[in-house]
């Protein structure tokens, strides 16, 4: 057998044990308790409420593309995170009885079991308005939590593995916190938690772009570290990241 071979063989392995476990969600209809779909920190950073722009959905789709060269003294504006952040996670509606409880919040994008499984850690180091930073977005007040020292943003962003993304003014960093669906789906929430991350980056990514802002989904970062510099828990894994920033044309 070649070593693709015994490679794919053991992919299959592992899927079919996720899969395995998915046969008993429609039965699982409330939340346990202590699942909690936020996390909170002692200081937070007010957003400014999203603003819309001005370009079509059709304009953001044709001009996105993945740039990699950013002007590295060019910030972003805290309403261009703002907006990206809301168009990544925001509450567009809440609704009454899902999971048993009132207000159960819908958010910008779709996530498995609507339990949405993926937390979004900012990395600020140049935008307007914001001290450099690592914060938490806390989707419910659309805000941000501090994360306070030795959680500093050049320690994670000396995890990108490509040097020259290194000068971005903003990292945002995917986490799937698995403990909000394993009592729901088994095994199987891993796999649904690595779609959960593929749809908040691309909202984020289109968002991006739609602020006239280069950005590119970045798998290539070292995970293990992000683990330690976030001080994240077993049930919390780094998935995937975006650098945003001014571009520089070619
Ligand atoms: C899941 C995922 C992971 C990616 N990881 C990286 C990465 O680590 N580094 C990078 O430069 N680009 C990364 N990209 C961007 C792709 O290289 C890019 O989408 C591809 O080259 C096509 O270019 P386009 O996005 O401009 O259409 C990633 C894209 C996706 C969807």
């Amino acid at each position: 057998m070649s070593h693709i071979e015994s490679l794919v063989d053991r992919v299959l392995e592992i899927d079919r044990e996720l899969d395995a476990e998915e046969e008993q969600i429609l039965r699982k209809r409330t939340l346990p308790e202590g699942i909690s779909l936020v996390k909170r920190f002692g200081r937070t950073v007010q957003l400014p409420p999203p603003r819309p722009t001005q370009k079509t959905f059709f304009d953001v789709i044709v001009s996105r593309r993945s740039r990699r060269i950013f002007n590295p003294w060019r910030p972003v504006s805290l309403q261009q995170l703002s907006n990206i952040l809301f168009s990544a996670a925001g509450v567009t509606v809440r609704i009454d009885g899902i999971y048993e409880k009132l207000d159960y919040p819908f958010r910008a994008s779709p996530s498995s079991g609507g339990l949405h499984g993926i937390d979004i850690y900012v990395v600020a180091l140049r935008v307007d308005g914001l001290e450099p930073g690592v914060y938490y977005y806390e989707y419910d007040e659309h805000r941000l939590g501090v994360i306070a020292a030795p959680c500093y943003p050049y320690t994670l962003v000396d995890c990108l593995r490509q040097s020259e993304l290194r000068n971005a003014p903003l990292l945002i960093i995917l986490v799937a916190d698995l403990s909000r669906g394993l009592w729901k789906y088994g095994k199987a929430y891993y796999k649904f938690c690595l779609v959960d991350a593929g749809v908040v980056a691309e909202n984020i990514h289109l968002a991006a772009t739609a602020e006239d802002l280069a950005s590119v989904i970045v798998a290539g970062f070292d995970k293990q570290r992000v683990v330690e510099v976030l001080g994240l828990n077993k049930y919390e894994i780094p998935v995937i990241s975006i650098v945003i920033g001014h571009g520089v044309r070619a």
